[in-house]
């Protein structure tokens, strides 16, 4: 259950507030008030614990490519005026974060959205304003789970974004990972192409969502719904010009729409998945 939030801004930052209705997979009979607001450096001690919590109960499945930070850090990346985090806390107590980076360039966004092959920084987009929102980090400590915690942090950052300028927001998801993948389709981000993570060689989900635009899907188009596991063949769709925008955690499937907005990417992955079954093709001839 998704509880009601109120939005205050206080000494001119935003705070949210809501209620958790379930903590430890248990009900609460009584909610448990949560706010949401930026981190500062004052927070970074709590921040490296969150970090180091986190990575303590990853399980199989719940591959994720964000790292393990200190809190010294923490500490450092609020030097960082690209970077802004946010959090959430129960009392005083840091249960969930995340945070955006506001990127300028093609470079900036490449460190934040690897090996994407879309142009956010075309000139013909926005008149030459682009300025793109890379969300990050996003957290949630075990117990908290399943209060729709980083959905609310999503629709925090999209505002944020918006009050930063940005015309854009992305985010990365690895591919394996199932729980993060329902948050940013609520929040109307776009699956529109996938890449390998340089850092790690992880396969990666690209998201994207547009701050102006509501939705960039065709009218009339099929929608074909794919398990989240089957690699290729959504790569195939993507290269057909259909984007991942909804997941059904029942099934594990993911439904792709399709769309014209994100051509030239959809051209690369056409390259690219040619290239790949030529090259299968040679190693099967061998
Ligand atoms: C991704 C993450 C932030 C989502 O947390 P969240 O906002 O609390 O998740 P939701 O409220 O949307 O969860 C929906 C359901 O999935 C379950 N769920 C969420 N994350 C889960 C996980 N990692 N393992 C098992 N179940 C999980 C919730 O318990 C809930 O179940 P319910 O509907 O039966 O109550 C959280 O899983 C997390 O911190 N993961 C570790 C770090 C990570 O992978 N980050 C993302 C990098 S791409």
């Amino acid at each position: 259950m998704v509880s009601e939030i109120k939005k205050y801004v206080i000494n001119g930052k935003d705070v949210w507030q809501g209620y958790l209705y379930k903590v430890n997979n248990e009900k609460q009979r009584n909610p448990i008030k949560y706010h949401i607001r930026p981190l500062t450096p004052d927070d970074a001690e709590q921040m490296g614990k969150l970090s180091e919590n986190i990575y303590k109960h990853l399980k199989n499945g719940e591959e994720c490519f964000i790292h393990k930070h200190s809190q010294e850090y923490f500490h450092e990346v609020f030097n960082n005026t690209q970077i802004n985090y946010i959090g959430v806390f129960v009392g005083n107590h840091l249960i969930g974060m995340s945070y955006i980076r506001v990127c300028e360039t093609k470079e900036e966004l490449q460190e934040e959205l690897p090996n994407s092959e879309y142009n956010f920084f075309e000139t013909e987009r926005n008149n030459g304003k682009n300025k793109i929102a890379s969300m990050g980090g996003d957290s949630v400590l075990p117990n908290y789970r399943g209060n729709a915690l980083n959905t609310i942090m999503i629709n925090y950052r999209i505002e944020q974004a918006q009050k930063l300028g940005c015309t854009d927001c992305t985010s990365i998801v690895d591919r394996k990972n199932r729980w993060n993948m329902g948050p940013y389709f609520a929040c109307r981000f776009n699956l529109f192409s996938t890449a390998i993570d340089p850092s790690d060689g992880g396969k990666i989900s690209l998201l994207h969502k547009p701050i102006e635009k509501d939705s960039v899907l065709s009218c009339f188009k099929p929608r074909v719904s794919i398990p989240f596991e089957r690699l290729e063949l959504i790569d195939y769709m993507i290269s057909k010009g259909f984007v991942g925008v909804e997941f059904n955690r029942e099934n594990g499937e993911v439904l792709f729409a399709h769309t014209q907005y994100y051509r030239q990417a959809q051209r690369m992955m056409v390259q690219n998945y040619k290239q790949l079954q030529i090259k299968q093709r040679m190693t099967k001839a061998l």
